[in-house]
């Protein structure tokens, strides 16, 4: 549905070059929801508004239900309100004097009027789309009435509105509240799966990226770390970065001594056979705190060692256990957890493997 090649854009900031998209190659396929995850500046935004047409990219192509908007070689450059895309935007901008309903009939209305539908086309279409984000009830009110969670599902409802073959949303729930937020990315999965839009999804939030996605790239510094399903990219991350940015993450420092075998400051882990070092190779251990285990330290990737801090969280408790030099996180029950101070063993259930030289920072 989506396809990205080898796209660059770079901002000149007085006189360097900032590459806020790096290369970047993806393609989405139709009824997919891809999300964007990647920390503060490192080109999501930017890249969103190169496949809109709001940027325009020194290289690359774009391609939308096999038509081409971009293509810098072949000179093609459709401008935005012919791309026919939805979008909604980091500040989702709901435009004020306009109530609900003409907001959301607001691109219909723009339409050439060789395209336009009639007005009780519009009617129609309008009123299912503000059903089907549970807004039709307040059609008459202002726009600039509703709370921050009305308007960012009017911002999605009039993104809707034409029915477009691909859905771009930068940060959508970002300037909402924690619990308006939870009940929102529920009803966006709901909907997304319901009307069967194609979505790129930008966030720097990795929930949000974890649950919505049927895939995700993380990007850092204009560039794809790594992509894949969810599930992939947290219990396999191929870099620091992805391991780190993806939830909490126990990283230790290791050597390879025999497939299957690493040794660590605090003693030797069984990991998962099959992976590419060899014996004498430096790597990073990955274990993610919620495979960590509170159990009789005698079983294989068992370690003791006493509680250095206990964090109450409402559905859990995260421990720091200290064994040696290292400090492993847990990720714990209420009732499992165990007090400060007390000595407790720790169990590495899962762990996978990282080269050390995709590590070069320290943590
Ligand atoms: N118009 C511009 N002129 C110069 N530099 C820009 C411009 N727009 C973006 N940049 C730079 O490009 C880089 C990527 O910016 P971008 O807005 O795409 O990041 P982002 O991932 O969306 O970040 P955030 O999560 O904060 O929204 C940043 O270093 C930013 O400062
Ligand atoms: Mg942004």
């Amino acid at each position: 549905m989506l396809a990205v090649s080898s796209l660059r854009k770079a901002f000149d900031d007085r006189g360097a070059p900032v590459r806020a998209v790096d290369d970047v190659t993806f393609d989405v396929a139709e009824g997919e929801l891809f999300a964007l995850l990647g920390p503060s500046g490192c080109g999501k935004t930017t890249l969103l508004r190169c496949i809109a047409g709001l940027e325009r990219p020194d290289a690359g192509e774009i391609v939308v239900a096999g038509r081409t908007l971009t293509s810098r070689s072949a000179g093609i450059d459709v401008p935005p309100h012919e791309r026919g895309l939805g979008v909604v935007s980091q500040s989702y901008g709901i435009w004020p004097h306009m109530t609900v309903f003409d907001t959301a009939a607001f691109p219909l209305r723009v339409l050439p009027r060789r395209r336009r539908p009639s007005a009780s086309q519009i009617r129609a279409r309008v009123e299912q789309v503000l059903d089907s984000v549970q807004l039709a009830p307040l059609a008459h009110r202002p726009a600039t009435d509703l709370s921050g969670g009305q308007q960012q599902r009017l911002a999605i409802a009039r993104a809707l509105v034409n029915e477009p073959p691909l859905l771009l949303l930068d940060e959508p729930l970002a300037s909402l509240d924690t619990r308006l937020r939870d009940e929102l990315r529920f009803e966006l999965l709901r909907l997304q799966r319901d009307l069967g839009t194609t979505c790129v999804y930008v966030t720097h939030d990795q929930t949000e990226a974890l649950s919505l996605a049927n895939r995700l790239a993380v990007m850092n510094d204009g560039r794809i770390e790594q992509l894949g399903e969810p599930r992939t990219l947290y219990d396999h991350p191929t870099s620091r970065f992805v391991a780190e940015f993806l939830g909490a993450a126990n990283l230790i420092d290791g050597v390879v001594v025999s497939s299957g075998h690493v040794r660590t400051a605090a003693g030797v882990l069984e990991v998962p056979a099959g992976h590419a070092a060899a014996p004498g190779d430096a790597v990073v251990v990955v274990v993610r705190p919620e495979h960590v285990t509170l159990e009789d330290a005698t079983a294989a990737n068992g370690w003791i060692g006493p509680v250095e801090v206990a964090a109450y969280t409402g559905d859990g408790v995260d421990l720091v256990v200290r064994v040696g030099d290292l400090r492993i996180r847990v990720r714990s029950t209420p009732q499992g957890a165990a007090a400060v101070g007390s000595k407790v063993g720790v169990r590495l259930r899962s762990c996978s493997l990282l080269p050390a030289a995709e590590a070069p920072r320290d943590v």
